[in-house]
């Protein structure tokens, strides 16, 4: 187990499209004990592969830090922290959306409200490639959909107005150089 580098805004990786799963190998398995090191370590709820620079179709979670902030109903899922999610895809979206506001480890002290669908249903695999489906609200269709965003490249400053992002561009390329004060291992290009 290691905590890797996480990689900064303005990395190409983080605007790569990932690649599905076929089987999870012992390398496979160390990256992912690396993934939830290293998000433990950086005090993240959640990391996507691309943010150590891979571009396996991977996130991990572990929304145990906000406890409590779950809603009751999705308090069963607790127990089942860290959560290992590998070729997830969101199935299903509700139409009713929600305003929130996100961070990203890659994106080192900012955070932005960003409007998703409420709630939303997930089918992805786990580590020995059985299959699940979960339909969520709340937090965890939040993390979920932010992760799941990475693995498309997709960042929560593109979710954000115009407007809003120009008011950052400077707070954005201050990230991308590595100008910033972050308490864990980053690397930027
Ligand atoms: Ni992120």
């Amino acid at each position: 187990m290691a905590i890797r580098p996480i990689r900064l805004y303005g990395d190409p990786v983080l605007r790569q499209r990932t690649k599905r799963v076929e089987s999870v190998d012992a390398e496979l398995r160390t990256l992912i004990d690396d993934m939830i090191d290293t998000m433990r370590n950086a005090e993240g709820i959640g990391l996507a592969a691309p943010q150590i620079g891979r571009l396996e179709r991977i996130f991990v979670v572990d929304v145990s830090p906000m406890k409590e902030e779950m809603e009751e109903e999705f308090q069963d899922i607790l127990p089942q922290q860290p959560m290992v999610l590998v070729n997830p895809e969101l199935t299903w979206e509700s139409e009713l959306e929600e305003k929130f506001e996100e961070g990203c480890l890659s994106i080192p002290d900012l955070r932005e409200l960003v409007v998703r669908p409420e709630s939303i249903e997930i089918a992805y695999q786990d580590v020995t490639m059985q299959k699940h489906s979960h339909a969520v609200g709340g937090i965890l269709a939040r993390v979920f959909q932010h992760e799941y965003d990475h693995l498309e490249g997709v960042l929560f400053t593109d979710h954000i107005s115009p407007f809003r992002r120009s008011l950052l561009k400077r707070k954005l390329t201050e990230i991308s150089q590595g100008d910033i004060q972050v308490n864990y291992p980053v690397q930027s290009v």
